[in-house]
């Protein structure tokens, strides 16, 4: 089969730019169906833009991405609605299985077709059309470029010896891409309310069922912010709710990163292969690896931070209508990531001045 070239990477623009389904005109009225919460028309404009079998199967790999983006943004409507897609629309099915298995991703739209894949401007798809989801979907679109070079770094270090200066180097590019995740949440907490957030947009994000299977909504949460952690830590410092939670989240991710996480997902995490190092020869070349792997971790600690308090927010009782995220994980979840985080962090950091202390004294 013919699937998008992950490897060399999705050019998103010209993802964003294709209209396979001709469902520009559906789409910008899309707002307005739902805010009047009008099922049916809803429905009867997921009706006219659903392919047939032939149409999928002439369209090429990055057609088949913007068709699952536009369908992905009517059925989300449709069962935010009340309405189970697939028992509404049973003609959506097998075109949703088709076009999941054409693009090698699970069948419903992800997190990446609703950000990376989107258009910008007049032809954005939004459920909503209120310009806090606008920042909601940039904050992701913007991040989600330099969290993919963090994971191919991470890929790098992998192979890399901690004492080789190009580590320390790579693992500080790995914390400036890292950064990018704290831009995206601090422009969040400005100009998005949490209220808006849990009443207006989340409801769309409901999981529905495919072939009887399961399949949450397009949440930011599937970001490949867990693999980098799996990388750096997560492998063998994490707690099994957060390894439920990354085993999970990978499923809906791209397929190199669903690979990269198979061969990572036993350890060791750099965060070990520094601290065999430290343990093997304590007066040497590793600090720096040590120094930028703290680093990286900070930045991985503020974005913690500032995240789970506009979650906590947007999930109190008062104001949200849901338990769990759209990724299927809570707010206490984020707050033990957060805690884990900050432990490993505090390892890693005592490790360092210790071996910073041993090279003064022998210097
Ligand atoms: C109002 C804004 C937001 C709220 C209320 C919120 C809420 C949540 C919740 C409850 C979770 C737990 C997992 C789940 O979704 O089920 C989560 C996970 C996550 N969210 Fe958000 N989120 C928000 C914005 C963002 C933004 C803007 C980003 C990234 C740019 C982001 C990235 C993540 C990531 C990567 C996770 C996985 C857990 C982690 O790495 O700490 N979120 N979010």
């Amino acid at each position: 089969m013919n699937f998008p070239d992950y490897e060399s990477g999705i050019p998103d623009d010209a993802v964003a730019a294709l209209d396979p389904l001709h469902a520009d005109a559906v789409c910008a009225r899309l707002p307005a169906m739902n805010e009047r919460a009008d099922l049916s028309a809803v429905c009867t404009s997921l009706r006219t833009i659903i392919p047939t079998t032939e149409q999928v199967a002439a369209f090429d790999p990055l057609e088949c991405l913007a068709a699952m983006r536009d369908i992905g943004i009517l059925l989300g409507s449709v069962k935010r609605h009340g309405a189970e897609p697939v028992l509404a629309v049973p003609e959506l099915e097998p075109v949703l299985l088709e076009l999941g298995a054409r693009t090698d991703l699970v069948p419903r739209d992800t997190v990446h077709h609703y950000t990376c894949w989107n258009p910008r401007g007049i032809r954005q798809r939004m459920y909503t059309g209120d310009p806090q989801e606008t920042h909601l979907i940039d904050s992701v679109r913007n991040a989600m470029p330099r969290l993919g070079a963090a994971v191919t770094i991470c890929a790098r270090l992998m192979r890399l010896d901690p004492a080789d200066p190009a580590f320390a180097e790579s693992m500080n590019v790995v914390a400036d891409h890292l950064q990018a995740m704290v831009t995206s949440i601090s422009d969040v907490v400005a100009q998005v309310s949490p209220v808006y957030f849990a009443r207006g947009l989340r409801p769309y994000f409901e999981a529905i069922t495919v072939a009887g299977t399961e399949y949450l909504g397009p949440a930011a949460a599937n970001m490949p912010l867990a693999l980098v952690d799996v990388a750096l830590w997560a492998s063998d410092h994490g707690h099994e709710s957060y390894d439920c939670f990354h085993r999970e989240s990978i499923s809906y991710s791209l397929p190199p990163w669903r690979r990269l996480y198979t061969g990572w997902r036993r350890g060791p995490s750099l965060a070990e292969v520094i601290s065999t190092a430290i343990a093997e020869d304590d007066h040497g070349p590793v600090q720096a690896a040590a120094e930028a792997l703290c680093r990286a971790l900070r930045v991985l600690i503020v974005f913690r931070g500032k995240h789970v308090t506009i979650a906590r927010r947007a999930y109190e009782e008062e104001v949200g209508l849901y338990r769990e995220g759209s990724g299927g994980g809570t707010v206490e979840l984020l707050a033990r990531i957060l805690r884990l985080t900050r432990d490993i962090a505090a390892e890693v950091g005592v490790r360092h001045q210790r071996l910073a202390a041993n090279v003064r004294r022998s210097a």
